[in-house]
């Protein structure tokens, strides 16, 4: 937590009595975004999401031509998932597009806000901040109250909660601007190559495409619009995780192969650790103040772990049937087994510091998922199958893995055989 506390607290736009408060009000902000990321008003969330998802993709007879698909999604997503947390009638991001590439730019250097590196810090990053804090201050000043005030608000309850706990904490207009900051980021910044890698892993395998499309098929229902030969499928959107259980292992296989960022940690008093047994054991001293970071690609790529190939996604890993079934029959190599599994797996960190927002980050990438194999063929403009691009690492406040800058990222993405004439719904609305 000091971490997040501190990036806060050392953004510029941020007054001194709210840099004096923030960090006794952060837990109470953590806590309300765990509670409400969960039940109804998670689903209702990634209902949002996915509707702002919809529109961009192609009509019937039209073949979008994608130059970059890591820009073509970032940018949709975006502004999904800022619509998701303020609402999608008022969404800065929505009004003013131009704040897509604020927040990526900005995104591209901010580990000297949050570090403190002020060598690599630079007047850009600062500027695309400013930007976007310009952005929520006039949407906090001029529509935030009419907008949760409509009966239809799709502000999420976790803004609506935090805001009303920093405007009672003495928050001025800037400072409730400036700490949503830290939220859009944690919302944005490892939520979008997610959902990117798991369409680049699904379409780069035909095989795996087409367990997909039967699997997916289970969150959806049809009905048919009068006789005009126009169906709509309405996708389920809060139920894709119980009914797609194929889906959900790519995912998790996906995530696997992707959180290769550092997680961090900072010693708050010093203290002693030991390894080994007898002579081997060995003992260090963390001093108070040390930073630690914990990688996870190492964890989640280990042969020790996960056995032959670690670094090839294979859909049955997470659930290896082996290792579940001995572990139900209480064979002990097979718990140990499956208990390294548990500990060596943490896309979304874990303690007391575990992502809140892991639930609603799941449910993105599921659902466009689930719309893009059961609707539509992406394929490089050849017509292959995707070809994996190579990674590159995520920046040092990101878990997720970029695709690398030279790869090549042409799609072509269509209407699928059979679903022409399809208008896509989502349940619940
Ligand atoms: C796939 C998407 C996501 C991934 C991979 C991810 C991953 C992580 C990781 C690794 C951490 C650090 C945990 C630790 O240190 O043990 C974290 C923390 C955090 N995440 Fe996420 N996250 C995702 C989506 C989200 C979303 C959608 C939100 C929206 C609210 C969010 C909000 C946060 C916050 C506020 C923290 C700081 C928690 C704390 O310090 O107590 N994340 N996330």
């Amino acid at each position: 937590m000091p971490f997040v506390v501190d990036f806060v607290k050392r953004m510029d736009e941020l007054s001194p009595a709210a840099r004096g408060i923030y960090g006794e009000i952060h837990p109470q902000v953590m806590q309300s975004i765990s509670t409400h990321m969960t039940g109804k008003q998670l689903k209702r969330m990634n209902s949002v999401q996915l509707k702002e998802f919809l529109p961009y993709l192609p009509e019937n007879g039209v073949v979008l031509e994608i130059e970059n698909l890591w820009f073509w999604l970032r940018d949709i997503l975006t502004v999904g998932t800022t619509s998701m947390l303020f609402g999608a009638r008022d969404n800065p991001w929505k009004k003013h597009p131009s704040l897509v590439n604020a927040y990526w730019n900005y995104e591209a250097g901010d580990p000297s806000r949050r570090f403190n590196l002020t060598a690599v810090g630079n007047r850009r990053t600062n500027m695309h901040h400013a930007t976007m804090h310009d952005a929520l201050v006039e949407y906090f000043a001029t529509c935030y109250d009419s907008s949760i005030a409509s009966k239809d608000s799709d502000v999420a309850e976790m803004i609506r909660d935090a805001v009303a706990l920093q405007r009672r904490s003495g928050f001025n207009v800037g400072d409730v601007a400036a700490s949503q900051l830290a939220i859009i980021h944690g919302s944005i910044v490892s939520t979008v190559p997610t959902a990117f890698w798991t369409l680049a892993y699904t379409f780069s395998q035909p095989e795996l495409l087409a367990k997909l499309r039967e699997n997916a098929l289970a969150a959806v229902t049809f009905k048919d619009i009068g006789d005009t030969g126009v169906r709509q499928a309405i996708v389920l959107n809060d139920q894709i995780d119980v009914l797609c259980p194929l889906l959900v292992a790519t995912l998790h296989e996906t995530q696997r192969l992707v959180s290769i960022g550092l997680l961090h940690r900072r010693v708050l008093e010093d203290t002693q650790v030991s390894e080994g047994i007898g002579e081997a054991k060995r003992t260090y001293l963390l001093k108070k103040g040390t930073a630690i970071f914990l990688a996870s690609g190492p964890s989640h790529r280990s042969d020790q772990i996960w056995g032959e190939a670690p670094d090839e996604f294979r859909l049955d890993r997470l659930q290896d049937n082996a290792v579940v079934q001995a572990y139900e029959n209480g064979q002990e190599k097979a718990k140990s087994a499956a208990r390294s599994r548990n500990k060596a797996y943490f896309p979304f960190g874990g303690g007391k510091e575990l992502c809140p927002g892991r639930n609603f980050a799941a449910s993105e990438a599921l659902s466009t998922l689930l719309v893009m194999v059961l609707g539509f063929d992406m394929s490089s403009p050849d017509g292959t199958p995707l070809k994996l691009p190579s990674f590159s690492p995520p920046k040092m406040t990101a878990s997720v893995a970029r695709p690398h800058k030279d790869a090549d990222l042409r799609v072509n993405i269509k209407r699928r055989v059979g679903w022409e004439n399809i208008i896509w719904g989502v349940s619940p609305d």
